[in-house]
């Protein structure tokens, strides 16, 4: 069915799939995956379906921040390849009808960059301004993103002779964008890429990007610098977008999209993810229902990007302690799972001791709440953290292609591999593409399915989400209704059978399973059973109407 809208809000319908190069596939056999092993899968990505690449930092990086610390914002890491080969790689990918993002990180560089060397060795020299800096080390900020490396957002520079902020790592000093010559450096980096061929960026740290220092110079309301961003970005690619990365409280996160919806056009929702984990390790509901009430409405040409996992730890710092409490016993009880005090460095697979029940319940979520998925790479095939890599990059290893040694990964001696693959039930030998690709009830093909089938059901991505009450305890109940359409969705957090019972009004007289195609007669008061951790998704058909399933 062709139920695709016409207003070239294309990231509404996306389904977006976050990797990186180094870990995805190495095409000359030295461990480190390279933008020619990305480009050879790219069939397999327009074969899962998935509709828009973000590419991870590729830049050239002394890597002590996996590629968050570039030190040129214009060129792709050597061992990754070349521009050239980057190009060629955006064009297949067009080919294929591929969209891609990428990162922009400018909130810092790395203390590496001939910026900051600059800076430090000489005060006159213009870009000293580039960075922020104080002869005292001030009080505040005082929240730290790192407190296992970092005592300090401020470290002294003894060439300076002064302290520099960084929000981040002490080898990623923040730039100062009151500088008008580093907003005008980060609008030449956007359009680079942009004539390049990319859709747009996934913009790091967004509230650190723009945040100015009460003692430091404001050179204007900070937001302008965003919503200035924003319009060049769209004078250069019409269809281009920005999806910045806002981890704040419910009041806050609506600025971000801009007064006049003229900022970011996608955030990701880390509301509506932590209020996901801690429902499903309550086996409750209403921790989601309650959350999806206080999110602020997203204006016309926004949208939410809704995801399980990323590649940094699962954060919830924006649960009650006894909260997080709970999601640590449910999903990562031992402490070396754990991370910073708020976080989880696992994936999900194994946080649900591989229940397939929960996984599915967790990837519907993440396709039917109104906003646009998110998958990490590895996620459509169940793939697990190794927790023998330090900190965040346990959930960063190769991808798991077939059962050999290396994963089909890298030919290399499988010891060399960028990072090491996990071993035993969640190993290449149990978990990768090419056993599950034959297989009708793999993972894969239950998450290409689901690709599929919420690329036919617009309403789910752009529909207003109405909470319906499903009387049965554990079970969130939600609509959405877009262009005439409405699908009702069922999730059942319990491991218990439950009985929902949903009105159906406004000539409602049958409804289409999308999961499974079925069609049955209904109106009025109707009662779905659904088994423990079961979900529905449903059209609503009305009198008037021809059945609207994809038959
Ligand atoms: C973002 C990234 C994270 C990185 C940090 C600093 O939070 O997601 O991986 O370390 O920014 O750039």
């Amino acid at each position: 069915m062709g139920m695709a809208a016409a207003d070239d809000l294309w990231w509404k319908d996306a389904v977006l799939y976050c990797l990186d190069v180094e870990t995805f596939a190495d095409s000359d056999g030295d461990g480190c995956g390279d933008f020619g092993g990305l480009t050879d899968r790219i069939d397999y990505l327009a074969g899962i379906g998935v509709t828009c690449l973000w590419l991870m930092p590729f830049y050239p990086t002394p890597g002590q921040d996996d590629g968050y610390d570039v030190i040129d914002f214009y060129g792709v890491d050597p061992r990754l390849g070349t521009l050239g080969d980057f190009v060629a790689f955006v064009r297949t990918a067009a080919g294929r009808g591929l969209r891609i993002i990428v990162d922009l990180v400018v909130n810092h560089t790395s203390s590496q960059h001939p910026w900051f060397q600059q800076a430090r060795s000489d005060p006159a020299s213009p870009f000293r301004d580039y960075y922020v800096w104080r002869d005292e080390a001030p009080e505040s900020p005082t929240d730290l993103v790192f407190p296992d490396t970092e005592t300090s957002n401020w470290a002294y520079d003894g060439v300076a002779g002064q302290h520099y902020l960084h929000r981040f790592y002490a080898h990623q000093p923040d730039l100062n964008i009151s500088n008008p010559a580093v907003r005008e450096e980060i609008a030449k980096i956007m359009g680079f890429w942009l004539q390049l061929g990319v859709s747009g960026f996934r913009v790091d740290a967004v509230p650190y990007l723009l945040e100015v220092l009460p003692e430091g110079k404001p050179r204007g309301n900070a937001h302008d610098v965003l919503v200035a961003l924003r319009a060049f970005l769209s004078r250069r690619r019409g269809d281009a977008i920005l999806l910045g990365e806002v981890n704040l409280e419910p009041q806050e996160v609506r600025r971000f999209f801009g007064e006049h919806g003229d900022e970011l056009d996608m955030q990701f929702s880390f509301l509506t993810n932590q209020a996901l984990h801690l429902s499903l390790a309550r086996c409750d509901d209403a921790p989601l229902r309650q959350m999806l009430q206080r999110l602020p409405e997203v204006p016309a040409g926004c949208q939410w990007a809704n995801f399980v996992r990323n590649h940094d730890e699962l954060t919830l710092d924006k649960l009650q302690p006894q909260e997080r409490d709970d999601v640590f016993a449910a999903f990562g009880p031992d402490p070396g799972m754990q991370l910073f005090g708020r976080g989880l460095r696992r994936r999900l697979p194994p946080m649900v001791a591989g229940d397939r029940r929960r996984i599915e319940l967790a990837y519907s979520l993440a396709f039917s709440l109104p906003g646009t998925p998110v998958l990490l790479y590895g996620e459509e095939i169940g793939m697990a953290e190794n927790l023998n890599i330090p900190g965040r990059m346990s959930v960063r290893t190769p991808m798991q292609w077939t059962a050999e040694p290396g994963g089909g990964f890298s030919t290399a001696d499988p010891a060399s591999l960028r990072r090491p693959l996990p071993t035993g039930e969640y190993g290449p030998e149990a978990v990768n593409v090419a056993a599950q690709q034959p297989d009708t009830n793999s993972l894969l093909n239950w998450m290409e399915r689901l690709i599929r089938r919420r690329k036919e059901t617009p309403e789910l991505g752009r529909g207003n989400l109405r909470l319906l009450d499903s009387g049965a305890p554990g079970v969130l109940a939600h609509r959405s209704d877009y262009d005439g359409g409405t699908v009702l969705a069922l999730h059942n957090f319990t491991p218990h059978e439950r009985d929902a019972t949903l009105r159906l009004d406004d000539g409602c007289t049958a409804l289409v399973d999308l999961l499974s195609d079925r069609r049955h007669e209904a109106s009025g008061d109707v009662t779905f059973r659904l088994e423990g951790y079961g979900y529905r998704w449903y059209r609503v058909i009305r009198s008037a109407q021809q059945p609207a399933s994809h038959g």
